[in-house]
């Protein structure tokens, strides 16, 4: 039996980035991980190896699309799928690799295997039992799936499937129209998959801005995706490596089907927290099926924390992160704190599109007077050279005080423009505060300054 400060169950964002932390702050620590390798969902089957695949997609997509025009003729690229498998293999390769080097530097062990817990104190992997003052649950979360959809992730796939497939599918049934479907819909679309995605709800990405979510379909339309709206899938069945997707318009209850070689089932993830012996230790949950927790991230065990997708809040990679360290802080008698209120989000589609804060709606609903300060693309230099020129910045911003209180943005790195509102929100900034700072000519931030001249007396290249 070996005994830790802290032995933290699940070695993905929130639990690495936790152990590390940990560490860094004098703690002996232990990470209890099943999978052969460290980075859980994120690293493994989803974050990285997507973004490797809609990296690979979107160069195909310049090739095809954009090089003739700037002169760069020959024939388009064909696609080695199996090259492309083992790119996206070794990219993920490398992301693992380097938690288990910084585990390592950090002097984190790794306990391989599936952790439980018997006792509160105790950790139990395989026949050992291991005892930590702390218990920190980051055992993430899994595809939620769908009743009369059984998953073979051969012809019905979650997003573990999709990454995986032995052929480029020629038409694809994506059940979904959230972060997944559209992701991996966008990265089939490019290589010449026959793409329909099928959503419950009247619009794509429920709860993004309207605006936004509008132009975003009407740009994937654009890519070939066909959008199937208002429809509740009622189950799908295999025959001949065919699947079959059943859907009713809800609009007038009528039944259709749609087959496709392959269907990609998004309908959302539930926490994973199988095994860990929760209900005999009586932890409390959350109708949910969340973790319940309280502000310093401890459920009503003492020492058993949990963090990451297992507990309420948006599924998101970096929320976990920022949970992790935070639980960590607390742990060393530190005050850390999460503004879950400037959590970003992004979608990784061509453009991407991402979010901070406030939606107009959300305003809207609160009552709250609020100015809309936008900016389209196609007013920045950088992105007109770039045939990036689609989408737009919108900077949402108190009527009365100008303090900045959300922000969207569809566009060319959407992804990496946010942070800058993000950083800004963290400030208290104003919208002025924004504009005021020199932003360097030619960049895709100038669209953000622009969104926020906006806000003010009017952008100037618009
Ligand atoms: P999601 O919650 O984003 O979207 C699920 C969609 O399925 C919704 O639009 C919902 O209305 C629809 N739906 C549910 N039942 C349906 C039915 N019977 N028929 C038709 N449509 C139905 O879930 P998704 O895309 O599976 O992602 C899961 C989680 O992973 C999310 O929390 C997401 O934020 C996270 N994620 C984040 C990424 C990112 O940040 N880029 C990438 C991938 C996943």
């Amino acid at each position: 039996m070996s005994s830790y400060d802290v032995i933290v169950i699940g070695a993905g964002p929130g639990g690495y980035v936790c152990a590390i932390r940990c560490a860094q702050l004098g703690m002996k620590v232990a990470v209890v991980e099943g999978r052969a390798t460290l980075g859980g969902t994120c690293l493994n089957v989803g974050c990285i190896p997507s973004k490797a695949m809609l990296h690979a997609t979107h160069m195909l997509h310049e090739a095809e699309h954009n090089f003739a025009s700037m002169g760069l003729k020959g024939k388009a690229p064909s696609v080695d799928w199996k090259q492309m498998l083992t790119y996206k293999e070794t990219v993920v390769g490398q992301n693992t690799g380097g938690i288990e080097f910084l585990f390592k530097k950090n002097k984190i062990d790794w306990l391989k295997g599936w952790g439980s817990i018997p006792a509160a104190g105790q950790v139990k992997v395989g026949d050992d039992i291991h005892e930590a003052k702390h218990i920190i649950i980051a055992s993430g979360s899994e595809a939620s799936g769908l009743p009369g959809v059984e998953v073979d992730e051969k012809t019905v796939v979650t997003s573990t499937g999709a990454l995986e497939l032995g052929k480029i599918p020629k038409t694809l049934a994506v059940i979904g129209a959230g972060v997944i479907g559209l992701e991996l819909g966008s990265v089939y679309a490019r290589l010449g998959s026959d793409v329909t995605v099928i959503e419950y709800l009247d619009a794509i990405t429920p709860g993004m801005d309207v605006e936004v979510a509008r132009q975003f379909q009407k740009l994937l339309t654009k890519q070939g995706l066909k959008f199937t709206l208002g429809a509740a899938v009622q189950g799908v069945s295999v025959k001949n490596n065919k699947a079959t997707v059943t859907y009713k318009l809800r609009k007038d209850d009528s039944e259709h089907t749609l087959t496709a070689d392959t269907v990609l089932v998004a309908t959302g993830r539930k926490p994973f927290t199988a095994g860990l012996g929760i209900d005999a230790l009586g932890i409390e949950m959350t109708p949910r099926g969340q973790i319940k927790i309280n502000t310093n991230f401890a459920t009503n065990i003492p020492g058993i924390y949990a963090i990451g997708d297992a507990v309420e809040g948006p599924m998101l990679a970096h929320k976990a992160e920022d949970e992790g360290m935070a639980v960590a802080e607390g742990i060393a008698g530190q005050h850390p704190h999460v503004n879950y209120g400037i959590i970003p989000g992004v979608i990784y589609t061509h453009p991407e599109v991402s979010s901070v804060g406030e939606t107009e709606e959300t305003l809207k609903q609160q009552g709250r007077a609020y100015k809309v300060g936008k900016f389209p693309f196609m007013g920045n230099a950088r992105a007109k050279a770039n045939f990036a020129g689609e989408g737009f910045v919108k900077i949402l911003a108190d009527k009365n005080t100008d303090r900045i209180l959300g922000a969207h943005i569809i566009g060319p790195m959407a992804g990496d423009l946010i942070h800058e509102i993000c950083v800004a929100m963290e400030f208290g900034a104003a919208a002025e505060d924004l504009a005021r700072t020199c932003h360097a000519h030619p960049t895709y931030s100038e669209a953000v300054r622009e969104a926020a001249l906006a806000c003010g007396d009017g952008a100037i290249h618009a």
